[in-house]
């Protein structure tokens, strides 16, 4: 087996809690374990693609103190596929290049023997990519969507989970003193996980996830049966990439490779109004969701997953990502891990069955 002497890690797509647990777990066991040397490659693989290349020094010093940061010490980006990096022209445009073979030259100028990628379909696609073209590549899976197929839970999602909790537990406030149907978005673009388990745990009375499409007039149905019922106030937690029936997607333009999700809240909000007799409010949570301090859920499992990646390296597992499948975390080949996103089966869901069962409507 090849000799492992210095070894890199690169956070890719967008930031989320727990990305430095992760980044601090691979550190810690790479250099006292293995007594390998670790570098940081900034902004995803920006740091090597750029003219002139900058790398971030990994030690137990340069860690200290970083758990309980959100984001990522070594900066992320979802703008830095090497096999479609976009380069400004000079009239100000700009063209995407495929860099791969310059990325594949740069870990060797600067003697990287193994890589890891942290990041979440985007990145563990790229992962896949290179290491076809031979990088000695492994995956850690993030992901504030929990939409990775390989492993029962991404780290990030319990965070934005929480933080979507707290925002319903606050909205219900208003709604109730001024007896309001009040909306509250929450992201997920092809899967409504964090939707489902933060609707669940704030007491949503309404939740829109991607893979239920709604009708308005169910929504209104519910809504009406709680006023009738005495419950002059309603909660609907909506994921972004909700999208009625015969409708599509809510979407704010386009972004670098994919159109930027959001503003379902509102325009439900102007369905509604016309619909019933309370008033309606929303609020759109965006990125909050990926700001602050990763849970103790998250610090656990991100730690695990980056000292994890270091024994895959260890082994010569390459090719694999850490996933966690019944509490345990286990390699899962890059090729398996990138077949299809995972999504919520609302025919086979014990969750979504549990939710039905206790008054929660999906507007189906
Ligand atoms: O993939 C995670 C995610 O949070 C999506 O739910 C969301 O649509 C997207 O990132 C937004 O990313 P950006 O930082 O580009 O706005």
């Amino acid at each position: 087996m090849k000799k492992i002497k210095r070894i890199a890690i690169s956070t890719g797509g967008g930031d989320c809690p727990g990305l430095n647990a992760v980044i601090r777990a691979f550190t810690r066991a790479a250099t006292s374990v293995y007594g390998w040397e670790v570098v940081g490659i900034p902004d995803a693989f920006g740091g090597l693609l750029r003219d002139k290349p900058e790398l971030i020094p990994l030690t137990r010093d340069s860690i200290r103190g970083i758990l309980p940061q959100g984001g990522t010490i070594i900066g992320t980006s979802n703008r830095a596929d090497p096999f479609k990096f976009p380069v400004q022209q000079a009239d100000g445009s700009w063209i995407n290049e495929d860099r791969s073979a310059l990325l594949i030259q740069r870990l060797r100028d600067y003697e990287i023997d193994a890589l890891a990628m942290v990041g979440g379909d985007g990145s563990m696609r790229i992962a896949k990519r290179l290491s076809d073209l031979g990088v000695d590549i492994v995956g850690v899976p993030k992901t504030i969507d929990n939409d990775l197929y390989a492993t029962d839970m991404t780290f990030g999602h319990d965070s934005a989970c929480n933080i979507a909790m707290e925002a319903i537990d606050r909205l219900h406030t208003t709604a109730y003193s001024h007896h309001r149907v009040m909306i509250c978005e929450v992201m997920g673009r092809d899967a409504g996980w964090l939707a489902l388990h933060s609707g669940i745990s704030g007491g949503a009375d309404v939740i829109l996830i991607p893979e239920i499409p709604y009708s308005i007039e169910h929504i209104v149905q519910r809504l009406d049966e709680r006023r009738i019922n005495g419950r002059n106030f309603s909660i609907i937690v909506a994921a972004e990439g909700a999208k009625a029936i015969d409708g599509e997607v809510v979407t704010q333009g386009q972004g670098h490779d994919a159109p930027r999700y959001g503003g379902i809240a509102y325009k439900l909000e102007a369905q509604l109004k016309n619909r019933i007799s309370q008033e309606v409010r929303s609020v759109v949570l965006g990125h909050l969701q990926r700001g602050g301090s990763p849970t103790h859920f998250d610090r656990v499992l991100g730690s695990r997953y980056g000292e994890y990646a270091t024994q895959l390296i260890a082994n010569g597992q390459f090719g694999h990502i850490a996933a966690l499948r019944n509490g345990e975390i286990v390699p899962v080949s890059l090729a398996e891990a990138t077949q299809k996103i995972k999504l919520i089966e609302p025919e086979n869901s014990q969750l979504v069955n549990t939710a039905r069962r206790m008054g929660i409507s999906f507007g189906d």
